[in-house]
C-alpha cells in the first residue's frame, strides 16, 4: 500500500495477558501488518495463564514481533508516525514487557509513544473490521477479564451503563470449561461442543434482582460447579455438550437481552460487540435475531480481531494520537487501568 505525506502510520505493541503481537496500521483503520504470538498451547498444560511464564515469553517474543510486524507491512521504523502500546489493564509483568519495549524502540528511534487502554482497544477492532462505522453506537465488552457495555458517544469518550459485579463473561466460560473437563482456553470448546447438546441441562439466567446493565456470573459458574458434583456425588455421568449448552444459553440471554435494552432506551440503533467473547457464535446468532426484530445494525469484528492483537491497539492508539494524548517515558504498566 502506498501511504500520503498525511497518513499517521502507527506501530500497536500487545502484551497484556498470553499474547504477543505487534501491528502497523494506518489512519487507525487500514491494516498492513498483524502479527500476533499466542502462548495458549504453554498454558493449556497448567489450565490457565501463568503470569511468570507469560512475561517470560513475552520479553523473547516481542522484538521478533514487532520486526515481523515492520516486515509484513513493507515499512521501517523511518516510516512510523507513533508508537502505541497497551498500558493495562492485564497482568503486570506481561503489561511491562510491552511497554519496556515500546519506550525503547521511541526513545531510540525518536517517535512519539502513545499508551493505550486494553479496552478501548477492544472497541477500536471494529473500527478495522467496519470501515463505516462512525459513533455513536452501544457496544458490549466481552472478554477474559471484562464484562462492559458502554455508549461510544464519540472517539475516545464513553458513557458507562453497567459492568459485571465479579466474574468476567470469558472467566465463567474458561471456569466452567475446566469443571467440565474441556480444558483451556473454555470459550471456543464450549461454543463447539455446545453445537453436539441434545437436552441441554437448563441453569438459571443470572439477571440481577434490581434490571439495571450489571452483570454477575459467580452465581451461574457456581450453579455448574454444584451440579458437576452432585452427579459426582451420585456416580453419574454428565453430558459436557448439555451442560456447556445450558451455561452458554443462560449467560447469552443475560448478556442478549441487556444490550438490546441499553439500544432500546438510548435509542441508538448501531450495536456493537467486542472482546474474545464476541467470536462466540450462539451470542452472534441471538444479537444478530434479536436486533433485526428491532431494525438495529449488528457489528463484530472479524475473528482475528476478537480475542488479543497489537492492530486494535494501534488503531485506539490513533485515536488518541490524533487529540495529542502522548506518553513520555515515564509511561508504565497500570495492571488495574480503567477507562470508564
Ligand atoms: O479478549 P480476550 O482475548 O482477552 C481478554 O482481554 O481478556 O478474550 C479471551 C476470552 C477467553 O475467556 C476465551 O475463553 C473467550 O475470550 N472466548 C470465547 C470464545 N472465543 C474466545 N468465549 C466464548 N465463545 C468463544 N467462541
Ligand atoms: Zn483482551
Amino acid at each position: 500500500m502506498t501511504t500520503s505525506t498525511n497518513d499517521v502510520t502507527v506501530l500497536g505493541i500487545e502484551t497484556s495477558c498470553d499474547e504477543t503481537s505487534a501491528a502497523v496500521v494506518v489512519n487507525g483503520r487500514t491494516v498492513l501488518s498483524n502479527a500476533i504470538y499466542t502462548q495458549i498451547e504453554i498454558h493449556k498444560e497448567y489450565g490457565g495463564v501463568v503470569p511468570e511464564i507469560a512475561s517470560r515469553k513475552h520479553i523473547e517474543q516481542v522484538d521478533m514481533m514487532v520486526e515481523r510486524a515492520l516486515a509484513d507491512a513493507g515499512v521501517t521504523l523511518d516510516d512510523i508516525t507513533a508508537i502505541a502500546v497497551t498500558h493495562g489493564p492485564g497482568l503486570v509483568g506481561s503489561l511491562l514487557c510491552g511497554v519496556s519495549s515500546a519506550k525503547a524502540l521511541a526513545y531510540a528511534a525518536k517517535k512519539p509513544l502513545v499508551g493505550v487502554n486494553h479496552i478501548e482497544g477492544h472497541i477500536c477492532a471494529n473500527l478495522i473490521t467496519h470501515s463505516e462505522l462512525e459513533p455513536p453506537f452501544v457496544c458490549l465488552i466481552v472478554s477474559g477479564g471484562h464484562t462492559h457495555i458502554v455508549v461510544v458517544e464519540e472517539h475516545c469518550s464513553y458513557r458507562l451503563l453497567g459492568r459485571t459485579r465479579d466474574d468476567a463473561a470469558g472467566e465463567a466460560f474458561d471456569k466452567v470449561a475446566r469443571v467440565i473437563g474441556l480444558g483451556y482456553p473454555g470459550g471456543p470448546k464450549i461454543d463447539a461442543i455446545s453445537k453436539e447438546s441434545k437436552s441441554p441441562v437448563y441453569f438459571k439466567p443470572p439477571f440481577l434482582r434490581d434490571n439495571g446493565y450489571d452483570f454477575s456470573f459467580s452465581g451461574i459458574k457456581t450453579a455448574v460447579i454444584n451440579y458437576v458434583h452432585n452427579a459426582e456425588q451420585k456416580h453419574e455421568e454428565i453430558c459436557a455438550a448439555d451442560v456447556a449448552k445450558g451455561f452458554q444459553d443462560a449467560v447469552v440471554e443475560v448478556l442478549v437481552t441487556k444490550l438490546m435494552c441499553a439500544a432500546e432506551s438510548t435509542g441508538i440503533n448501531k450495536v456493537v460487540l467486542a472482546g474474545g467473547v464476541s467470536c462466540n457464535s450462539a451470542l452472534r446468532a441471538a444479537c444478530d435475531a434479536e436486533s433485526k426484530k428491532r431494525g438495529f445494525e449488528m457489528y463484530y469484528p472479524t475473528p482475528v480481531l476478537c480475542t488479543d492483537n497489537a492492530a486494535m491497539i494501534a488503531s485506539a492508539g490513533y485515536y488518541r494520537y490524533c487529540r495529542g494524548e502522548l506518553a513520555d517515558l515515564s509511561l508504565n504498566a497500570m495492571p488495574n487501568l480503567r477507562l470508564f
